[in-house]
Protein backbone atom coordinates (compact mmCIF):
# COMPACT_ATOMS: atom_id res chain seq x y z
CA UNK A 1 0.00 0.00 0.00
CA UNK A 2 1.25 3.49 -0.83
CA UNK A 3 1.92 6.09 1.88
CA UNK A 4 2.08 8.80 -0.80
CA UNK A 5 0.02 11.77 0.42
CA UNK A 6 -0.73 13.46 -2.91
CA UNK A 7 -0.96 12.52 -6.59
CA UNK A 8 1.92 13.20 -8.96
CA UNK A 9 1.15 15.65 -11.71
CA UNK A 10 -1.96 17.48 -12.82
CA UNK A 11 -5.56 16.31 -12.66
CA UNK A 12 -6.36 15.18 -16.21
CA UNK A 13 -9.79 13.59 -15.82
CA UNK A 14 -12.42 13.02 -13.12
CA UNK A 15 -15.38 10.66 -13.35
CA UNK A 16 -17.53 8.26 -11.31
CA UNK A 17 -17.11 4.47 -11.38
CA UNK A 18 -20.40 2.95 -12.55
CA UNK A 19 -21.99 -0.53 -12.14
CA UNK A 20 -21.59 -1.27 -15.88
CA UNK A 21 -17.80 -1.29 -15.39
CA UNK A 22 -17.60 -4.00 -12.71
CA UNK A 23 -15.80 -7.34 -12.90
CA UNK A 24 -16.98 -10.71 -11.55
CA UNK A 25 -15.99 -9.65 -8.01
CA UNK A 26 -18.24 -6.61 -8.14
CA UNK A 27 -15.23 -4.25 -8.14
CA UNK A 28 -14.30 -2.04 -11.09
CA UNK A 29 -12.69 -3.87 -14.01
CA UNK A 30 -8.97 -3.18 -14.43
CA UNK A 31 -9.40 -2.71 -18.18
CA UNK A 32 -11.77 0.19 -17.56
CA UNK A 33 -9.23 1.78 -15.21
CA UNK A 34 -6.49 1.35 -17.83
CA UNK A 35 -8.67 2.99 -20.47
CA UNK A 36 -9.18 5.99 -18.16
CA UNK A 37 -5.40 6.17 -17.69
CA UNK A 38 -4.72 5.91 -21.42
CA UNK A 39 -7.30 8.62 -22.19
CA UNK A 40 -6.03 10.95 -19.47
CA UNK A 41 -2.39 10.49 -20.45
CA UNK A 42 -3.24 11.06 -24.10
CA UNK A 43 -4.81 14.45 -23.28
CA UNK A 44 -1.48 15.58 -21.81
CA UNK A 45 0.42 14.05 -24.75
CA UNK A 46 -1.89 15.81 -27.24
CA UNK A 47 -0.98 19.15 -25.68
CA UNK A 48 2.75 18.42 -25.83
CA UNK A 49 2.58 17.03 -29.38
CA UNK A 50 0.26 19.81 -30.53
CA UNK A 51 -1.79 17.18 -32.31
CA UNK A 52 -2.67 13.52 -32.60
CA UNK A 53 -0.84 10.79 -30.71
CA UNK A 54 -1.00 6.98 -30.57
CA UNK A 55 -0.27 4.83 -27.53
CA UNK A 56 2.80 2.73 -28.26
CA UNK A 57 3.66 1.22 -24.85
CA UNK A 58 2.52 0.84 -21.26
CA UNK A 59 4.94 -0.24 -18.53
CA UNK A 60 5.10 -0.67 -14.77
CA UNK A 61 1.31 -1.06 -14.60
CA UNK A 62 0.31 -1.51 -10.99
CA UNK A 63 -3.10 -1.89 -9.33
CA UNK A 64 -2.67 -1.33 -5.61
CA UNK A 65 -6.28 -1.15 -4.32
CA UNK A 66 -9.73 -2.00 -5.71
CA UNK A 67 -12.08 0.64 -7.07
CA UNK A 68 -15.71 0.45 -5.94
CA UNK A 69 -18.90 1.52 -7.68
CA UNK A 70 -19.56 5.17 -6.83
CA UNK A 71 -15.92 6.06 -6.20
CA UNK A 72 -14.80 9.31 -7.78
CA UNK A 73 -11.95 8.28 -10.09
CA UNK A 74 -9.30 10.94 -10.67
CA UNK A 75 -6.61 10.46 -13.30
CA UNK A 76 -3.42 12.46 -12.81
CA UNK A 77 -0.45 12.74 -15.13
CA UNK A 78 3.09 14.06 -15.11
CA UNK A 79 5.26 14.54 -18.17
CA UNK A 80 8.40 12.43 -17.73
CA UNK A 81 10.15 12.69 -21.09
CA UNK A 82 9.80 14.12 -24.57
CA UNK A 83 11.81 12.33 -27.24
CA UNK A 84 12.11 12.89 -30.95
CA UNK A 85 8.59 11.61 -31.64
CA UNK A 86 7.58 10.08 -28.29
CA UNK A 87 6.13 11.41 -25.04
CA UNK A 88 6.32 9.49 -21.75
CA UNK A 89 3.72 10.23 -19.10
CA UNK A 90 3.53 8.94 -15.52
CA UNK A 91 -0.16 8.30 -14.87
CA UNK A 92 -1.73 7.76 -11.46
CA UNK A 93 -5.34 7.00 -10.54
CA UNK A 94 -6.65 8.15 -7.18
CA UNK A 95 -10.12 7.61 -5.81
CA UNK A 96 -12.23 9.50 -3.36
CA UNK A 97 -15.08 7.44 -1.86
CA UNK A 98 -18.01 9.81 -1.52
CA UNK A 99 -20.98 7.42 -1.17
CA UNK A 100 -19.89 5.80 2.10
CA UNK A 101 -20.24 7.36 5.58
CA UNK A 102 -16.49 7.08 6.19
CA UNK A 103 -15.71 8.55 2.75
CA UNK A 104 -13.50 11.53 2.21
CA UNK A 105 -9.83 10.59 2.18
CA UNK A 106 -8.42 9.99 -1.31
CA UNK A 107 -5.93 7.22 -2.03
CA UNK A 108 -3.97 5.85 -4.98
CA UNK A 109 -5.33 2.76 -6.73
CA UNK A 110 -3.18 2.41 -9.86
CA UNK A 111 -0.15 3.79 -11.68
CA UNK A 112 1.75 3.17 -14.91
CA UNK A 113 4.01 4.78 -17.49
CA UNK A 114 2.40 5.43 -20.87
CA UNK A 115 4.41 6.17 -24.01
CA UNK A 116 2.67 8.04 -26.82
CA UNK A 117 3.97 8.79 -30.29
CA UNK A 118 3.05 11.96 -32.17
CA UNK A 119 1.51 10.90 -35.46
CA UNK A 120 0.74 12.64 -38.73
CA UNK A 121 -2.44 12.40 -40.79
CA UNK A 122 -1.28 9.01 -42.12
CA UNK A 123 -0.68 7.57 -38.64
CA UNK A 124 3.12 7.73 -39.05
CA UNK A 125 5.49 9.03 -36.34
CA UNK A 126 5.92 12.80 -36.48
CA UNK A 127 8.79 14.85 -35.01
CA UNK A 128 7.65 16.91 -32.02
CA UNK A 129 8.37 20.61 -32.34
CA UNK A 130 8.96 22.23 -28.96
C1 LIG B 1 2.62 4.50 -32.73
C2 LIG B 1 3.24 4.03 -34.05
C3 LIG B 1 2.79 4.95 -35.17
C4 LIG B 1 4.76 4.13 -33.90
O1 LIG B 1 5.32 3.63 -35.06
P1 LIG B 1 6.74 2.88 -35.01
O2 LIG B 1 7.16 2.59 -36.39
O3 LIG B 1 6.62 1.78 -34.02
O4 LIG B 1 7.64 4.06 -34.44
P2 LIG B 1 9.20 4.07 -34.17
O5 LIG B 1 9.80 2.72 -34.08
O6 LIG B 1 9.75 5.08 -35.14
O7 LIG B 1 9.26 4.71 -32.70
C5 LIG B 1 8.68 5.97 -32.46
C6 LIG B 1 9.01 6.39 -31.05
O8 LIG B 1 8.35 5.53 -30.14
C7 LIG B 1 9.30 4.93 -29.27
N1 LIG B 1 8.87 3.57 -29.03
C8 LIG B 1 8.49 2.65 -29.94
N2 LIG B 1 8.15 1.50 -29.33
C9 LIG B 1 8.32 1.71 -28.01
C10 LIG B 1 8.16 0.90 -26.85
N3 LIG B 1 7.73 -0.36 -26.94
N4 LIG B 1 8.43 1.42 -25.65
C11 LIG B 1 8.87 2.70 -25.53
N5 LIG B 1 9.04 3.53 -26.59
C12 LIG B 1 8.77 3.03 -27.81
C13 LIG B 1 10.63 4.98 -30.02
O9 LIG B 1 11.72 4.93 -29.14
C14 LIG B 1 10.50 6.31 -30.72
O10 LIG B 1 10.75 7.35 -29.79
P3 LIG B 1 11.61 8.70 -30.18
O11 LIG B 1 11.25 9.10 -31.59
O12 LIG B 1 11.15 9.75 -29.20
O13 LIG B 1 13.04 8.35 -30.03
C15 LIG B 1 2.86 2.56 -34.38
O14 LIG B 1 3.56 1.68 -33.51
C16 LIG B 1 1.37 2.33 -34.24
O15 LIG B 1 0.59 2.77 -35.06
N6 LIG B 1 0.97 1.63 -33.15
C17 LIG B 1 -0.44 1.44 -32.87
C18 LIG B 1 -0.94 2.62 -32.05
C19 LIG B 1 -2.30 2.31 -31.51
O16 LIG B 1 -3.22 2.00 -32.25
N7 LIG B 1 -2.43 2.42 -30.18
C20 LIG B 1 -3.65 2.12 -29.53
C21 LIG B 1 -3.74 0.69 -29.21
S1 LIG B 1 -3.74 0.52 -27.45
Amino acid sequence: MSDQADPRGDLLMRTMAMPADTNANGDIFGGWIMSQMDLGGSLLANEVALGRVGTVAVSEMNFSRPVKVGDVVCTHGELLKVGRTSITVQVEVWVKPILTPEGGMRYKVAQAQFVYVAIDEHGRPRVINR
